[in-house]
């Protein structure tokens, strides 16, 4: 099994991304792409500006990698406001989290990320403290037990998720403003590869740029990987350069094909159209048959084959559309034509 740190297109982090923090735009004006989110987010700003307010609470969600954490911290700087960071898991205790909203100070940020995996203890401690801004805190126990309420500053919570549907639906309602991150265009792919290669300080033709944003699966944390790989190999393999013949083979190599997909990509597909028939055949099923992780498969791999139009979603299951056969260079039969006929 292949787990999903060591896929080079793997949209969770690696630990060599890291150096990517230094890439991270600051500034709601440094985020390209997102458009709709970016315009709502400074009518957010401006109006929690306007009135000398703590901005609403905001959740965001979709795929890893495509800037949940940076827009947390872009909201963080363009309030001016200190932002605390944590992450569902890491809260395990109700007193976990009564440590950390009791050393808020007004307007700030408290980022959660994975916030569909706070257990429910604590996600009832936070309802109180996000509608109110209120801490409900049992003293003693028993018939004596009582329960005391302590006044919070006005704060704001960020919420990041990858599973909105896991999400339960109290805490979803406490949050003002709900985005949701979606793939990147090709134009916006490049654009993030430029300015990237411009800050790492690598020459890139336009050909070349494109061929990395073609194949980074519309999320930039893969574009930026893909672009340090592929430097490497300019600066071992040809003249530092990165050309489109130079990205390409850079990647080849790699085994990240034509639109980014690799092997555990492929396999998924594949087994579906050779074992399945094509479909539809259930996410599960497809897991154990390649020993993949189905939440690999549900967060990483399935989305973004559904956004190439390669898989649709039956109420049956998965199907291979016409496309997954073209890319993988197999004959396309039509289902319909594949059921037995009474003639
Ligand atoms: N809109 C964007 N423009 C430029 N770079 C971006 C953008 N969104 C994300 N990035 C880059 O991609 C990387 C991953 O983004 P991140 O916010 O960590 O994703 P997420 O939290 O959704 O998994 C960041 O290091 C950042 O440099
Ligand atoms: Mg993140």
């Amino acid at each position: 099994m292949t787990t999903n740190t060591e896929r080079l297109v793997t949209p969770d982090s690696k630990p060599d991304d890291r150096l990517d923090q230094a890439l991270r735009p600051g500034k709601l004006g440094e985020i390209i792409g997102q458009d709709q989110v970016r315009e709502n987010l400074s009518i957010l700003i401006a109006a929690a500006r306007q009135r000398s307010e703590a901005l609403d609470h905001v959740l965001f969600y979709g795929p890893p990698g495509l800037g949940k954490t940076t827009l947390a911290h872009v909201l963080s700087n363009e309030m001016g406001v200190n932002i605390k960071i944590t992450a569902g898991p890491a809260v395990e205790r109700a007193g976990d989290l009564a440590a950390i909203l009791t050393n808020l100070r007004a307007g700030d940020i408290l980022f959660i990320d994975e916030i569909h995996r706070l257990g429910r203890v604590v996600e009832e401690v936070l309802y109180p403290a996000m509608e109110d801004f209120a801490l409900d805190i049992v003293i003693g126990k028993g018939p004596a037990a009582r329960s005391i309420r302590l006044k919070l500053p006005r704060f704001t919570v960020i919420g990041a998720t990858t599973r909105l549907a896991l999400i339960s639906a109290p805490l979803r309602a406490r949050f003002g403003a709900v985005y949701r991150l979606d793939y990147y265009d090709l134009s916006a792919m490049s654009q993030i590869v430029a300015r990237a290669a411009n800050l790492l300080q690598v020459t890139a033709d336009e050909g070349g740029i494109e061929e990395v944003a073609l194949r980074a699966r519309g999320t930039p944390r893969v574009a930026l990987r893909l672009l340090r790989r592929v430097r490497d190999f300019a600066q071992v393999r040809a003249d530092g350069t990165i050309t489109r013949p130079v990205a390409r083979e850079a990647l080849d190599l790699l085994d990240v094909d034509a639109r980014g997909l690799d092997d555990v990509d492929r396999r998924v597909l594949r087994t579906i159209i050779e074992k399945y028939n094509g479909g539809p055949v259930g996410l599960s099923t497809i897991g154990a048959s390649i020993s993949e992780e189905p939440d690999t498969i549900m967060d990483v791999v399935e989305p973004y084959l559904l956004q190439l139009g390669f898989l649709n979603r039956t109420p049956q299951g998965r199907v291979a559309t016409r496309l997954a056969y073209e890319h993988l260079g197999l004959v396309y039969q039509d289902p319909q034509s594949q059921q037995p006929s009474l003639f």
